[in-house]
């Protein structure tokens, strides 16, 4: 395992690891936020969406079906902290020689098959920052044996500072456990959310960084089976919750074995409304799902229509299931649901 300041580094170094570049192509899921977009972006790659059912699950006869004489990899996440079934991918990816991505962002925490999530793909990235109350910290795990581990960054010592309090003001404001006002003058109003751009620019790309000490220290001394199943418990609860409003859908029917839950993610139809009355109650609840991003150079499939992800995308919305969740911030969350949908 390498260390890194994002999820996004650990990427950056992880393609360059697999020899991606400009003559490859790599097939990755139409839904995906733009920083990691940006990381193929950086290194010149070839992109190609393929597309996921509603509980963003891929197809494996699509993925085979959307492999071409120039694809070198497939990327796999695993969204919102459900594992995705990974055998039959990486059955695929073994028969044709190619590599398999795995996408931990969401995930940390996460077992499949009995497993942590993140053994499977030949390289494995991971986003701490997002689980764990700290400011920065990404991880590349490498599991081919082909492959050398890289050069480990410089742990960054008294860097985390105002950037890192920073960091830490919009974390707990994504998991809405902060006011709105403090968190809006860090983060942009909640319109900017709803109204994502589609202009992705590489060119203020920041070279990969190493971890600060503050935050690996965090991350090895973490009890993640606590974290866990705290975050499990916050899960169930949000099922009761939502069982008992008409109006919100859970995106998943059931909480899974080794999920890891990121977020409680529902479905709602007037998103945009409920984001701004949640914001009116001091809850900043994200949307979380990114549509597809089209306005990219190296795309092969620009105008393809997902139908699927652009839906999710519309109308998701993330409730915190975070460990540090009281009982309190959870019943006023609650309450403020209810009172929209009543
Ligand atoms: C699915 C996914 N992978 C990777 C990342 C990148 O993680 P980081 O923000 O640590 O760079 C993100 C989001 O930020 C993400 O949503």
């Amino acid at each position: 395992m390498r260390y890194y300041r994002y999820g996004r580094d650990a990427l950056f170094v992880g393609l360059e690891m697999l020899g991606l570049g400009p003559d490859c192509e790599v097939l990755l899921p139409a839904s995906l936020c733009e920083v990691v977009l940006l990381a193929f972006m950086k290194r010149g790659i070839r992109l190609r969406y393929y597309g996921l059912n509603a509980g963003f699950e891929p197809s494996v006869d699509e993925l085979e079906s959307r492999l071409g004489p120039r694809t070198r990899a497939i990327y796999v996440n695993h969204f919102l902290g459900r594992p995705t079934e990974m055998r039959a991918v990486r059955a695929l990816c073994d028969r044709r020689g190619i590599a398999l991505i795995e996408d931990c962002a969401h995930a940390y925490g996460a077992t499949s098959d009995g497993g942590p999530v993140g053994t499977v793909g030949d390289i494995a990235i991971f986003s701490y920052r997002k689980f764990l109350p700290i400011a920065d910290g990404g991880g590349l795990r490498v599991n081919s044996i082909e492959l050398p581990l890289p050069e480990a960054l410089p742990v960054r010592t008294g860097t985390a500072g105002w950037a890192g309090a920073k960091a830490a003001i919009a974390w707990a404001g994504g998991i809405g456990l902060l006011p709105l006002a403090t968190i809006q003058r860090w983060r942009g109003t909640v319109e900017s959310y709803l109204d994502p751009q589609d202009n992705l620019d590489a060119g203020g790309w920041i070279p990969p960084a190493g971890i600060s000490a503050e935050s690996q220290v965090a991350i090895r001394a973490a009890d993640m089976q606590e974290v866990t199943a705290n975050r499990r418990d916050n899960y169930r609860l949000w099922t009761q919750v939502i069982a008992g409003i008409k109006g919100p859908r859970p995106v998943f029917p059931d909480l899974a074995d080794g999920q890891s839950p990121f977020c409680f993610p529902i479905l709602v139809e007037q998103r945009d409304d409920f984001v701004r009355a949640m914001s009116r109650h001091g809850f900043y609840l994200e949307p979380t799902v990114a549509p597809p991003y089209r306005r990219i150079e190296t795309l092969e499939n620009p105008t393809e229509p997902f139908p699927e992800m652009q839906t999710v995308a519309d109308h998701l919305v993330s409730l915190p299931v975070h460990q540090s969740l009281t009982g309190r911030q959870r019943d006023r969350l609650a309450g403020a649901i209810s009172a929209f949908f009543r």
